[in-house]
């Protein structure tokens, strides 16, 4: 059966060795981004 992106995508990072931690960095990150760089985007709101 062919892979799924999502599937593929999932084994890119896992074999990259991205741990749960690491999506709460980069959320966290990205978040302050838009808020620093577009802040007309930005909402508290999640
Ligand atoms: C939901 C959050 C994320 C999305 C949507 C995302 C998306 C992507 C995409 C589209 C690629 C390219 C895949 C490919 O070439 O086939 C990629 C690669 C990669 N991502 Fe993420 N990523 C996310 C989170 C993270 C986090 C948290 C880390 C680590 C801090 C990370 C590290 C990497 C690494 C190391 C690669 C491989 C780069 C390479 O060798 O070409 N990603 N990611």
């Amino acid at each position: 059966m062919k892979d799924s992106t999502l599937k593929k995508l999932g084994v890119v990072h896992y074999k990259s060795g991205v741990l749960d931690e690491h999506y709460e960095v980069t959320k966290f990150a990205l978040l302050e981004t838009i808020k620093e760089a577009v802040p007309e985007m930005w909402s508290p709101t999640s």
